[in-house]
């Protein structure tokens, strides 16, 4: 019987043509928009295997409505949208898309480092307003980047491959991590693990890398602001409920902290509308996977994880837990 693989969304090239070439019947959404919950709950019933994004909640109440189902293959590498204990209870593995978008991911955590701090959104907006009158010493002074001190929230691959891009910026780098890296993982990327509230008060730079769970979930909240320096930045490239978006308007609009550049946010695609009224911070709409070659690695790397687990062999990048 040919085995029947849901894909939520169209990807882009090479897409899945790897699970047609290996026979499978394949159907993708055929619209560019996420699957209302009724349609993905109708159109997994008869899955074997389920290519989702990280907009699809894939929790019991799908596992009950898709009996034959044997893996969730997630495109993405953060994977709070799966219940994976109990996919895994029911047999059924759960698989992500590491390495492959940690440099796009890391780059983009950069950009948003950069622009918040040499403030390149009202920079545009200004010039694009045609509001420029002309160069003047006072204008949009923002805050130095190199040789300052940048803290990593999240040692994980991404959070390695930002702290590996600060030294072209001469930076000193700090991190906190549930676990220390072993010594010589940490000298080779050259950051000293501080505690939380040490790396709050101490970092020019916050960046966040931690995957969100119960324990990451508003690692960032009013308590966490106030700690940090009126000068820094907050980066979030994460995921959004890392921080308190109320918290981090307040701390914003009163100047607590000097910036925050965000790709990802607590209800997305809705955005604090707070957040939208300040100057202070540059929003992106969650791309920091976003480039050519890591977005069409994931899905490689996603129908192989299927190929394999559909064949009976141990998927190549099961999810961490
Ligand atoms: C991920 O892989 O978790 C990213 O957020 C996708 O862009």
């Amino acid at each position: 019987m040919t085995l029947r693989i849901v894909v939520t969304r169209r990807l882009p090239a090479p897409g899945v043509q790897s699970l047609i070439d290996a026979g499978f019947e394949v159907w993708t959404n055929p619209e560019d928009r996420p699957l209302a919950r009724s349609e993905l709950l109708e159109t997994v019933r008869n899955a074997d295997a389920l290519l989702c994004m990280l907009t699809d909640r894939v929790d019991a109440e799908l596992f009950d409505l898709a009996p034959s189902l044997k893996v969730v293959a997630n495109y993405a590498v953060g994977f709070d949208n799966i219940a994976v204990a109990e996919a895994r209870s029911r047999g059924i593995e759960v698989t992500t898309t590491p390495s492959v978008l940690t440099d796009g991911s890391a780059d983009l955590a950069w950009a948003l480092l950069l622009a918040a701090a040499r403030r390149i959104g009202e920079g545009e907006r200004i010039v694009r307003q045609r509001h420029w009158t002309g160069w003047a010493p006072t204008q949009l002074l923002g805050q130095p980047v190199n040789g300052q001190t940048l803290g990593i929230i999240g040692m994980g691959a991404i959070g390695q491959a930002v702290a590996r891009r600060s030294r072209g910026f001469e930076m000193s780098v700090v991190y906190h991590n549930r676990h220390r890296l072993p010594i010589d993982v940490e000298s080779a990327v050259g950051a000293r693990y501080v505690e939380l509230d040490e790396l709050l008060s101490v970092s020019d730079f916050v960046s966040l890398h931690a995957p969100l769970n119960q324990q990451s979930r508003h690692i960032i909240d009013a308590r966490a602001l106030n700690l940090m320096k009126s000068t820094a930045v907050l980066v979030n490239t994460g995921r959004g409920p890392l921080v308190d978006e109320a918290a981090l308007v307040d701390a914003l609009r009163e100047h607590r902290i000097f910036a925050a550049g965000l790709d990802v946010y607590e209800e997305e695609p809705s955005i604090h509308e707070d957040l939208l009224l300040l100057d202070n911070i540059v929003l992106v709409p969650h791309i920091g996977s976003g480039t050519t070659v890591a977005r069409g690695a994931m899905a490689s790397l996603c129908c192989e994880n299927i190929i394999e687990v559909l064949a009976g062999r141990p998927a190549l990048t099961p999810a961490p837990l």
